[in-house]
């Protein structure tokens, strides 16, 4: 907790590798329950991504040493996720409140670890929970959704659809507010490599050897929005079926959720077909509730490929550009990474995946009766 807490003063001054090596090897075995483990996992992670990627992608690293690399394998395995930073840790466990009694709003949040990039690092994490939390409602009401379309309890379907479309529309602006609280030069050209992982990246092509557990690197996707389990429970529950390349993706970042997230979005994709169910049921109302979530749930996916524009072509565009050139005073793009230009820290192919997700979600609407 003492090294995790500093991290972006220790990379500033290039002194966390060598802060960690002195670290004693930890027992996993004296975490005290569930949140222990995740709080283990959420430092664990950070301090990881920062020894990696320390001194940026051209001095990244082949190993991490034992102290590190068996706390942090044996806690992924209590946990069932992967010994690397996921979503799960950045954006839902990073968080606390400033005030206790106070609400949970922007203002009284702050985060419990970061990477350098200050108030844009948290803003980019602290937005990210509060689409989460806007989330919460909706996966609420796809359950309801589910029970009522059992018990053909149409009234109740009908306002947990509503439900579900008002809470992705709530979604879509937390989203908005990445745009005033993260600056998109220091997003691209100091924070982003620390999300970045070990498989399809150029940067690291062989993985990561984790000292003392195996002998072998592992490969391991960085962060991504692929990981968080809302929107696989919404294209669960609505039908929308992603192939080919995108639903690889997708399938694979199943394995970087909490299993109760993964075991949620299975239990839903195993109901029967709603989608099914509004079509037979042949009525205006709940076609056009069923529709309007596809809707809100479009405008998402459309709003995600806005961020991702502003916040990763944009900055790669201007970065190609300062280094053709070769001088510049911008600081920050004249270091930014490169090997992720065209990828998401998760090793999408950035756009075309984004994009793909967007076409197939808009399919699954329902001709009107
Ligand atoms: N997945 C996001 C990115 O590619 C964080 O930058």
């Amino acid at each position: 907790m003492e090294i995790a807490n500093k991290i972006p003063f220790l990379i500033k001054t290039h002194s966390l590798r060598e802060e960690v090596n002195k670290m004693p090897l930890l027992d996993t075995k004296y975490l005290n329950g569930y949140k222990e483990q995740r709080l283990a996992h959420l430092s664990l992670s950070f301090i990881t991504m920062g020894y990696v990627w320390q001194e940026g992608e051209q001095g990244s690293i082949k190993a991490l040493p034992q102290n590190l690399a068996i706390p942090f394998w044996n806690v992924s395995q209590c946990l069932g996720l992967p010994a690397i930073l996921v979503h799960g840790d950045s954006a839902l466990a990073n968080w606390k409140k400033k005030d206790p009694n106070g609400p949970f709003e922007l203002e009284n949040l702050d985060v419990i670890f970061s990477f350098p990039g200050e108030d844009s690092a948290k803003g980019f994490f602290l937005v990210t929970l509060l689409v989460e939390m806007a989330a919460v409602p909706g996966i609420k009401a796809a359950v309801t959704s589910i029970n009522a379309m059992i018990q053909k309890d149409d009234r109740k379907l009908h306002q947990a659809l509503q439900d579900i479309a008002d809470s992705i529309e709530c979604m879509v602006t937390a989203l908005k507010m990445m745009q005033g609280n993260v600056d998109p030069q220091v997003f691209y050209g100091v924070i982003r490599i620390f999300l970045s992982g070990w498989k399809d990246n150029p940067s690291m092509p062989d993985g990561l050897v984790y000292e003392g557990v195996h002998e072998d690197p592992k490969q391991f996707s960085g962060g991504s929005a692929a990981q968080s389990s809302v929107l696989h429970c919404f294209d669960a529950l609505l039908g929308v079926s992603h192939s080919g390349e995108s639903g690889n993706f997708l399938n694979r970042m199943q394995d970087y959720m909490p299993p109760s997230h993964r075991q949620l979005i299975q239990d839903i994709a195993s109901s029967p077909s709603l989608q099914q169910y509004i079509v037979d049921s042949r009525k205006p109302k709940l076609q056009e509730a069923f529709n309007n979530c596809v809707s809100q749930l479009v405008k998402l996916r459309n709003q995600h490929i806005i961020i991702v524009s502003n916040f990763i072509l944009v900055p790669a565009a201007k970065a190609r550009d300062i280094r053709k050139k070769g001088i510049s005073n911008d600081e920050i793009l004249l270091k930014a990474p490169s090997a992720l230009e065209e990828r998401g820290t998760g090793g999408s192919g950035i756009m075309s995946f984004l994009k793909s997700v967007r076409d197939t979600t808009k399919v699954v609407c329902v001709p009107s009766a």
